[in-house]
């Protein structure tokens, strides 16, 4: 049994806090999570300080700058900080040179220091961070180090706030004969990286440092005096909620376009999502059947004087205002319904939401005198229940109408408050008897205690009123009230498939044009109704979609953009994690998807037990879902959104370091299954710095993926429909449209991965040329072939010749093969094969034919530095049984294709060995040519036809040194610089030259003119 530390009462296991005396029972470490007796000064786990006085309890007063935790292993280095989008906000007092001229410099102090610290106060009023104060002005941010969803309208009620109260005060010190001062504010939102600093005080610092930092500091200049200028990326954000003023386009320095200012003018009339939205007008409504079923029935029931409770439950943007605003429209004819909501700010604000609420029963305005405000009260209230007139006297102290003689001075605040509330609750219970009452607190997640006491207090008493309480909140928000029959909770989840597709309809259209764009939108927002508006919104603004009768895309889309509205929110539910949890977070965010317990293990180094724990965090979060695969535990994230957003907050070197750490750890993890990984391979330490084992796992990834599409290719063309297609075609072989394209070379390679020779004709058949890759080394102990990637240097310098020209029908002739030292040797002599073995080190044997279940042996360091063993590939997929080849029957390149990498890589040597093609085609087509043939049928001279297939990936095989060329990396980086193909569904690879199957057998001969059958 565990006693308090202070009190001695007995405390519940694994409660950090006494539940009699409300003492601390232990720290815990804001690193690594773990916990530590109280009195401890470093976590005894990481050797964190576990800072703060650990015997007093913790101030839930304390500003929230000072909640937000540094990570200690990284403040102060280049990885520290994290990407976040901002608002920043600068402001400066104008006219205080004149102001303070001929003044003792005392007495300017005196004059202009109040002024800043009216800035000061309001930047904090709203929860933003003062970065800076020069001498007459300020540098501030919101949003970062507290993430706040709505930064933007926080920075323009901040601005607003301080305008006026810089107004008030110049208007002050004019009163005793001083200059009139007036300030200029500048704001503009955009991405950041913000970085803590540690100052030798042991205080911490945040600076934010990005381009659009220095816009907002240019926009405070081109304010006019006594204004706030922002930019159009606050304005999109903020429209609705404040007024703008048009001020036209404006150069700025450092920025290549003008770009568009405005003034903000004040308070807008819509501060809520919903109002604006009714502005704009609302996206048909859509599913919540079921949801609004509910509420009927509460409706009704409560009409008949059964009090009924229902909140509403569902993360951000999921449609909670929605609901209650489509049952509203129905409520209203047989209710009387005040709404009212908190607002992210309202927090410090005692009773707002109530307060509005009030408002809006005694029919209020915001322009009605003090005096109007008590006749609208006491009037309602006597016409009500004369009865009621006690309750008067605490409406009026609560609306601040009470004046200077409130009789409720002298109460003690918590009894006059507890009164207050019985009296809220009288009244609304009274007004029910005479007509039935809808009551709507939207936003609990947000209510200020005071509000939040009324609540407690109403759905106790609402039995046997003839009173609907409809309340809704995000799930992080823990209700107060006690369970009870007239309680009912709604769960709101994203709009399933259906639903969801019949509002993207709503918004798109319902041609079937869109519907992959649909499909994106759909799995990215998972059917966040706000999602889903914020995304199609934020495409039309950018011009993605345009209106033209109908809804057409303009572009090509391979991922979708977050729209900034959307990104906050994410942004600021994963910032309110602590930071063990967040940090796991990113990093799975950059594991992908899903990811497997033991991988998440390897990569963080956290012991299972405990990461366990903190997954169990992020499942109660409802970030991330447990999933099991073959019996092995794993997760995966609830909605891509979030991971995209949890990936964006890492600073790209971070986000390096940790695609490395993963890239290590899928080979250590899955070091028996590794081909099954390859793709994750190339994708991380392709994101990572070790991009040399990107591209090897890219190569090696574009190579199986091409075994699986030649074997598809290879289904495709045996299908009798294609098979009849291509007979047509090649009975009209001689009639294809003619080229000035022609056969330039022809090479053989009579040992796979050995060099080729050039030869001035040859045999095609349906295998391929005749006599290529006829024979290969394979090591018959492990029935692997021996590869160019793996005795590359030495097998390329290898030049084997046939002694007589192979044909079709015969078996291969035997070989002559002149070694790097200049000694030739026969293939029908043992000393070949004794001898490579011996070089090799290796037991070889030239075969004429691959053995069943022959591998190619991929080397140690050939996939990357790390992986330990070699690895294995089955050979050619989609090749004939039999066949050394890999995939591809020919091999075709366009010369002019060479020549322009050549161009674009002049200290390169291009030499056509390197690419090993079959046939090189000289074209005076454009460069890449190959690209555009693909899929087409070729016509080579008066007998062969081929199909082109696909284009050719290319690997490391292209750098290696052989005879006279030197080993260069560059070869492949120009590759991928210019050729990137989409192979669909297989990637994107870097690609020269293309791959053909031969249709029509025949004799290919050097200058053969290329036509095209189709
Ligand atoms: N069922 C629906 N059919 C069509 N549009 C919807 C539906 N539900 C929500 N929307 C739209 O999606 C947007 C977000 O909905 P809403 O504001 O109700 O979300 P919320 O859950 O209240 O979010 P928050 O927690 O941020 O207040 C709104 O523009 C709303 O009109
Ligand atoms: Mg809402």
């Amino acid at each position: 049994m565990k006693t308090c530390v202070q009190c001695h009462v007995e405390v519940q296991e694994g409660k950090r806090f006494c539940a009699d005396c409300g003492a601390p029972q232990f720290l815990r470490c804001t690193h690594c999570n773990a916990e530590s007796s109280l009195g401890k000064s470093f976590c005894a786990d990481c050797g964190t300080p576990l800072g703060g006085n650990p015997k007093s309890s913790p101030t839930p007063t304390a500003p929230l700058v000072d909640q937000v935790p540094v990570s200690n292993a990284h403040a102060n280095d280049a990885l520290s900080g994290e990407r976040k989008v901002i608002t920043v906000l600068f402001a400066d007092i104008k006219g205080s040179m004149a102001l303070i001229e001929n003044l003792d410099p005392e007495e300017a102090r005196s004059l202009v220091e109040p002024a800043l610290q009216l800035m000061i106060d309001a930047v904090l009023h709203y929860d933003g961070y003062v970065v800076q104060t020069t001498g007459d002005g300020i540098f501030a941010m919101f949003g970062a180090p507290v993430v706040h969803e709505d930064h933007a309208q926080r920075a323009l009620y901040a601005a607003l706030r301080m305008q006026s109260d810089i107004k008030d005060h110049s208007a002050l010190i004019c009163a005793k004969g001083h200059q009139p001062i007036q300030g200029r504010v500048g704001v503009h939102t955009g991405e950041a990286v913000v970085r803590p600093l540690r100052l030798g005080n042991g205080q911490v610092e945040y600076t934010p440092i990005g381009h659009s930092t220095s816009l907002g500091a240019r926009l405070q200049t081109l304010a006019p005096v006594g204004s706030i200028a922002v930019s159009e990326a606050i304005r999109q954000l903020c429209d609705g909620a404040c007024e703008f003023n048009d001020l036209g386009l404006a150069t700025v320095k450092g920025v290549s376009e003008p770009i568009q200012v405005y003034e903000v003018t004040g308070l807008g009339k819509q501060r809520t999502r919903m109002q604006r939205a009714a502005d704009q007008g609302f996206t048909q409504f859509v599913g919540r059947a079921h949801e609004l079923a509910t509420l009927k029935l509460a409706a009704s029931k409560a009409q008949a004087g059964g009090g009924q409770m229902v909140s509403i439950v569902a993360e951000a943007g999921t449609g909670k205002s929605r609901l209650i605003l489509e049952a509203m429209a129905e409520f209203r004819a047989a209710s009387t319904v005040l709404e009212t909501s908190s607002v992210s700010h309202g927090k410090a604000s005692v009773g707002l939401p109530l307060i509005e609420m009030l408002h809006a029963y005694f029919s209020i305005e915001a322009h009605d005198t003090e005096l109007q405000r008590r006749e609208k009260i006491t009037n309602k209230i006597h016409e009500l229940d004369s009865q009621l007139q006690d309750i008067q006297a605490h409406l009026f102290s609560f609306l601040n109408l009470a004046g200077a003689e409130d009789p409720l001075f002298d109460m003690d605040d918590a009894d006059r408050q507890t009164q207050t509330w019985e009296c809220i609750k009288r009244l609304f219970v009274r007004e029910s008897e005479r007509f039935p009452l809808t009551l709507v607190f939207e936003d609990l997640h947000w209510i200020d205690a005071q509000t939040e006491e009324f609540l407690t207090l109403l759905s106790e008493s609402l039995g046997t009123a003839r009173i609907l309480l409809i309340v809704n909140y995000r799930p992080e928000y823990v209700h107060k009230w006690r369970s009870k029959s007239y309680i009912t909770q709604i769960h709101l989840d994203p709009l399933a498939e259906d639903a969801a597709t019949a509002m993207l309809a709503a918004m798109l259209g319902q041609h079937g044009q869109l519907s992959d764009l649909k499909r994106l939108i759909y799995e990215k927002t998972s059917g966040t109704p706000f999602f889903m508006e914020e995304m199609v919104k934020s495409m039309f603004d950018e011009g993605t979609l345009t209106r033209d009768g109908k809804v057409i895309l303009t572009k090509k889309l391979n991922e979708l953009e977050i729209p900034s509205s959307v990104q906050a929110i994410l942004a600021a539910r994963i910032d309110r994690l602590p930071t063990h949890a967040k940090e796991l977070l990113q990093t799975l965010a950059v594991i992908g998807k899903e990811f497997s317990l033991p991988l998440i293990v390897a990569v963080t180094g956290i012991p299972q037990a405990q990461l366990e724990k903190h997954l169990k965090e992020l499942q109660l979060g409802e970030f991330i879902y447990e999933k099991y695969v073959a019996g092995i535990k794993g997760y995966i994230f609830k909605s891509a959104l979030t991971q995209d957003v949890a990936y964006n907050t890492l600073l790209l070197e971070r986000r390096k370091i940790l695609h490395e750490r993963i890239g290590a750890a899928i080979e250590a993890v899955y070091i028996h299954s590794i081909d099954d990984h390859v793709a994750a391979l190339a994708y991380h330490y392709g994101r990572s710095n070790n991009t040399d084992a990107g591209m090897q796992y890219l190569t090696h990834s574009g190579r199986q993926k091409l075994m699986e599409a030649r074997k598809n290719a290879a289904q495709v063309a045996s299908a009798p429909a294609v098979k009849s297609d291509l007979s047509v075609a090649s009975k009209n072989a001689k009639a294809g449209e003619m080229t000035s394209d022609f056969v330039e070379s022809i090479w053989r390679y009579p040992v796979k991965s050995m060099a080729g020779e050039l030869i001035p004709s040859v045999m095609v058949t349906e295998k391929g040329m005749v006599g290529d890759r006829a024979y290969a080394f394979v090591n018959e102990e492990t029935n692997r072939a021996a590869v160019v990637r793996k005795w590359a240097e030495n097998f390329l310098n290898y030049h084997p010749h046939f002694v007589a020209e192979p044909t079709a029908c015969e078996a291969m002739p035997p070989l002559q093969i002149t070694f790097p030292s200049g000694e030739t040797l026969t293939s029908e002599s043992t000393a070949l094969e004794e001898k490579i073995s011996a070089v090799f080190d290796k037991k070889l044997k030239l075969m004429a034919s691959a053995p069943p279940g022959l591998l190619i042996e991929v080397p140690k360091g050939t996939l990357g530095g790390s992986l330990s063993e070699v690895t294995e590939l089955p050979l050619g997929g989609g090749a004939a049984p039999g066949a050394f080849v890999d995939y591809g029957s020919l091999h075709l390149i366009a010369s002019v294709t060479l020549e322009h990498f050549q161009q674009h890589y002049p200290q390169g040597r291009f030499d056509v060995r390197r690419f090993r093609p079959n046939l090189v085609i000289h074209s005076d087509a454009a460069p890449l040519v190959e690209n555009t043939w693909v899929g087409r049928t070729m016509a080579i001279g008066d007998e062969v036809v081929l199909r082109i297939t696909l284009p050719c990936p290319r690997c490391i095989s292209v750098t290696l040194a052989q005879d006279d060329l030197p080993r260069d990396p560059g070869i492949l980086r120009a590759v991928a610089e210019q050729n990137m193909c989409d192979l669909g569904d297989f990637g994107t690879l870097p690609c020269a030259g293309v791959y053909a199957d031969v249709i029509q057998a025949g004799h290919v001969r050097v200058g053969d003119r290329i036509r095209f059958l189709d």
